[in-house]
Formats: structure tokens, sequence, C-alpha cells
């Protein structure tokens, strides 16, 4: 068993008096592609929120290479080596591919100044070299001076994940990355990710497409009402019954509701 990159310890988190996520603790092997799933609503984003530092754990503790980051904010935690990218894409439609990843490098720079600082006037800077390279190791080279807004949905996603490179990660957090995509786009941005593990970077993945998880990941991870459920091979995920009764469940609550809803309009 390969040592733990990324660790939750008993993390608890609070919204007022709901609690969101319950005693969860899991471990992200280094180099593994850990799977995170669970139902809408199941508290799959409050973690990645937990981790990237966007909220602090109400109780319990996270740890990097076994130091706790829960004290640090956002900026050092990219700056120690975890990324993200966010389940709605989060690129400027106006500004070139190139330009959207030089955004990246904003983490290694820590205050406006240096946030606009490659984007600076200095056309073939070494942030502009950088993020082209990093484009072009990455498949993309076709379009660098290309505007965001004009190029395929499926295209946008890799971009996004492509910027969240820059910061060179050991941790790569991706919110559904195969949200909204098709079936080749999908098997495509698998590929991608599969590079992108290959190259050393550690994945933890929320996902919904299933075949996508067994297809990428040896890792999962189920969480349902901000528990977790499961913790084990991907191989197995489907067939434990705890994780079954999650999604049937689930799904019998929204047949009742559709149910509930066609008696209402009838
Ligand atoms: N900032 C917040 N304030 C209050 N409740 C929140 C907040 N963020 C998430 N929640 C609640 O936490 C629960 C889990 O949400 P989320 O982590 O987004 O689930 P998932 O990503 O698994 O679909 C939901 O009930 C959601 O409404
Ligand atoms: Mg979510």
């Amino acid at each position: 068993m390969s040592a733990s990159l990324l660790s939750l310890h008993a993390v608890s988190k609070n919204f007022g008096g709901l609690a969101v996520i319950s005693d969860v603790s899991f471990d992200v092997p280094q180099g593994s592609r850990t799977a995170l799933i669970g139902p809408n609503g199941a508290g799959k984003t409050t973690i990645f929120n937990l981790i990237s530092g966007v909220f602090a754990p109400s109780e319990g503790e996270i740890r990097l290479e076994g130091q706790t980051i829960d004290a640090l904010p956002s900026r050092s935690r990219i700056g120690l080596g975890i990324a993200r990218s966010f389940q709605n894409i989060r690129l400027m439609p106006h500004l070139s591919v190139v330009e959207n990843v030089m955004l990246g490098q904003q983490s290694r720079a820590g205050n406006l100044a240096g946030m606009l600082t490659p984007l600076s006037l200095f056309g073939r800077s070494k942030y502009r070299r950088e993020a082209e390279d990093l484009l072009e190791s990455m498949g993309l080279s076709t379009y660098p001076g290309e505007v965001v807004a004009t190029l395929p949905y499926g295209i946008r996603k890799k971009i996004e994940v492509v910027r969240a490179l820059v910061a060179k990660p050991k941790i790569l957090l991706l919110d559904e990355p195969a949200a909204g995509l098709n079936n080749t786009e999908t098997a495509n941005l698998r590929d991608f990710l599969m590079t992108i593990s290959q190259s050393g970077v550690t994945l933890l993945v929320v996902e919904h497409d299933m075949s996508l998880v067994r297809s990428l990941c040896d890792h999962a991870v189920v969480l349902n009402f901000g528990r977790k459920i499961y913790d084990g091979s991907t191989r197995t995920v489907q067939e434990d019954p705890a994780v079954l009764e999650a999604y049937l469940g689930t799904r019998q609550a929204e047949k009742t509701r559709n149910q509930a809803e066609a008696d209402h309009v009838a």
C-alpha cells in the first residue's frame, strides 16, 4: 500500500445547525486516482471546499503528507501542491486559451500585481512560454490563440484542467469533470486525465459517470448524507450493499417525488 498523500481525520462540517459532513476519515494514496462519489447533496463539493481551504472543518483534521493544513489559507495550500478545478467552468470566456492558462500562474504570485504579471505587456514572457509548453504537452497546441468562448465544451473542460496544472500540483481535485460531455468527449477526457496521472499527479475525482469512475480510478470513497459508507476498490463499489442502498434509496425517493408531482399536475 502506497503512502497517503492527503488524509482526512474525523472531519465534520456544520453550517448553522446542519451537519453536512459527519466524522469522515479517508486517505488518498500517493499516485492514486481516487474517486469521491455519492448521491447529489452527499457533501462531495463540501469536502473539496474543506480540502482547498474555502471552509475550515468544524471538527477533525486534514493533512497533506502528514502535516496539518487546516490553519493555512487557500493560496498557501495551492503553493503546497493542492490544485482544483470547479464543478462549473470558471474560465474567462473572452480571453484566449493561453491567457486563461496563464491566469493559473497567479497562484504562484500571491497578490493582485503578481496575478496580473503573467498577462502583462511582455508578450512572449516566460509565463506565456510556460503556458504554451504545458498546452502542447497536453495535446492542446492548436488552441493557444483562440478565444475560449468559441471552443467546444469538451476542450474548455480540458483547458480548465490545464490551468490547474500550471501550479505544478501534487494532487488535483476535479469536481464532475465529465458533466455535460458526450461519450466521445468523456473517453477523451479519461485519456487526458490518465496522462496527468502518469506524470505523477495524484487525482481525487468527484464523478457521477460510473463507467468513467471504473475505467479511470483505482480507489473509491462513497459518501451519503455526509457520512462515509464505502472506502475501497472501484471494482467492488457497485456491488456494495450500503452503496446500492444509498443509490436505490435516492432513486426511490426521486420516483416518489416525481409521482407526487405527476399526481399534483393530474
Ligand atoms: N455554504 C453552505 N451553506 C449551507 N449549506 C451548504 C453550504 N454548502 C453546501 N451546503 C449543503 O451541504 C450539502 C452538501 O452539499 P454539496 O457538498 O454541494 O453536495 P454534493 O457536491 O455531494 O452534491 C447540501 O445539502 C448543501 O445544501
Ligand atoms: Mg457537488
